[in-house]
């Protein structure tokens, strides 16, 4: 090689780009990790630790026997993807318009990829999950974030709207909601809907929750608001609905405009999603809606029986999530500590690991564009103490688990 081929020299002394120095490392497997490693019982990770469904992992032994291990794109299971979601939401969908990729989480970079260019807004609702962050990062993408407020989590719609700019290009929309259980309501998603419309933005949805949802709560998808379909990209997985986090199958739904980039960018970073579990899919998706009733039926059980167990060691926990399989609650007021010295002392003294809850949290960098105003009182203090004082619990465990967590967790009482 031409030893003087015309290379820059390096602006810093490290190999690493400038655009991962910001990174942090992940709250929740750092936490998880330290369940791990302590032998402390895991409430951390949002992972179940039950079995999966016998009738989804016959048909990933059976993929497997039948030698389905190499590169393969199973179109049978887009086609199911698309059925299920015109069953669920009533949105007929092209299957040719959906990828399957590794999980929700590649469906989202795909996407974020396809779509943000380097200066690109991109609008979320806070607290949010740790992935978002980070894939808008890496296509050169600016997170704004618009504060949802506790306790129940509500949207200030005019602060959306406020937040809106000439480089806004997409917003992004989970629910069923981690970490808060929050669950949009119509009103909520029309309103959003709305100014999707007025101000031409696309809607990414991250929907891995679709079916864990409580008492009158139901799941909506954006993209079955009017107007919608044609400007939302919606990802979703088996990760959640079928207890399989590990097998890494999810899928992105893209207007046709949006579906081949998404399509191209995920086969040139993973080719394919795993061959046996694009097979298990097709059967997983097909599973009869008394799986669905009992996956909610089970999942609730676990939410009061945290809930309860909360409040027995003192805290009010006085919002129910609606969604998912997460309690995010707030230290209560006689506490003095914050929630990385709760989280701490919980796993030191009690061997329970749950998440401080202020890695969910984000400010906007841009201060300069007062994107802080929102956050910040008219004494320029941060009005938002709170983003210390919540901790999230994972209920996605056995029940013998989460006994467990009870008893345990009684000994360290607020
Ligand atoms: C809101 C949300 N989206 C996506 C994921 C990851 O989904 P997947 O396993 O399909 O990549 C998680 C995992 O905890 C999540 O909570």
């Amino acid at each position: 090689m031409d030893a003087t081929c015309n290379r820059l020299p390096r602006a810093s002394a490290s190999f690493l780009a400038r655009r991962v120095s910001s990174f942090r490392a992940s709250s929740i497997a750092l936490w998880s990790r330290l369940a791990q490693n302590g032998y402390a019982i895991n409430l951390a990770h949002g992972f179940p630790d039950f079995p999966a469904p016998e009738h989804i992992k016959q048909a990933a032994i059976s993929a497997i026997l039948e030698d389905y291990n190499q590169y393969r794109h199973v179109q049978a299971a887009c086609d199911e993807v698309a059925k299920h979601f015109s069953e669920t939401q009533g949105v007929q969908i092209d299957p040719t318009n959906i990828t399957l990729c590794c999980g929700q989480s590649e469906a989202f970079a795909a996407s974020i990829m396809a779509v943000v260019d380097v200066g690109d807004e991109v609008l979320l609702l806070d607290p949010c999950y740790e992935t978002y962050e980070a894939c808008i990062a890496l296509a050169g993408g600016c997170p704004v974030y618009v504060r949802m407020k506790p306790p129940y989590w509500t949207i200030d719609m005019n602060m959306l709207e406020a937040s809106i700019s000439s480089r806004s290009k997409a917003i992004v929309v989970n629910s069923p909601h981690n970490p808060t259980g929050k669950v949009f309501s119509m009103q909520e998603l029309t309103d959003i809907a709305e100014l999707c419309v007025k101000y031409d933005l696309l809607a990414i949805t991250d929907e891995v929750y679709e079916h864990i949802t409580y008492g009158n709560a139901k799941h909506i998808s954006l993209a079955s608001l009017p107007g919608m379909v044609d400007r939302t990209v919606i990802t979703s997985s088996l990760s959640k609905t079928f207890s399989v986090t590990g097998w890494r199958l999810g899928w992105a739904i893209a207007p046709p405009e949006i579906a081949p980039a998404v399509s191209n960018i995920h086969v040139k970073i993973s080719d394919s999603a795993p061959a046996p579990f694009q097979e298990a899919a097709v059967i997983a998706l097909r599973s009869s809606n008394d799986y669905f009733v009992s996956l909610r039926k089970e999942y609730e059980e676990r939410r009061d029986f945290v809930l309860h167990m909360l409040r027995a060691v003192g805290f009010e926990a006085y919002f129910k999530p609606e969604g998912s399989m997460f309690v995010f609650v707030e230290l209560p007021v006689s506490s003095t500590k914050d929630d990385v010295e709760y989280a701490t002392e919980l796993i030191e003294k009690a061997g329970v690991a749950i998440v401080p809850g202020h890695g969910f949290f984000h400010n906007n960098k841009r201060e300069s564009e007062n994107f802080n105003r929102f956050c910040i009182d008219g004494m320029g203090k941060d009005t938002h103490e709170y983003t210390r004082r919540y901790v999230r619990i994972a209920f996605c465990k056995s029940k013998s688990t989460l006994f467990s967590a009870a008893r345990a967790w009684q000994s360290y009482p607020l």
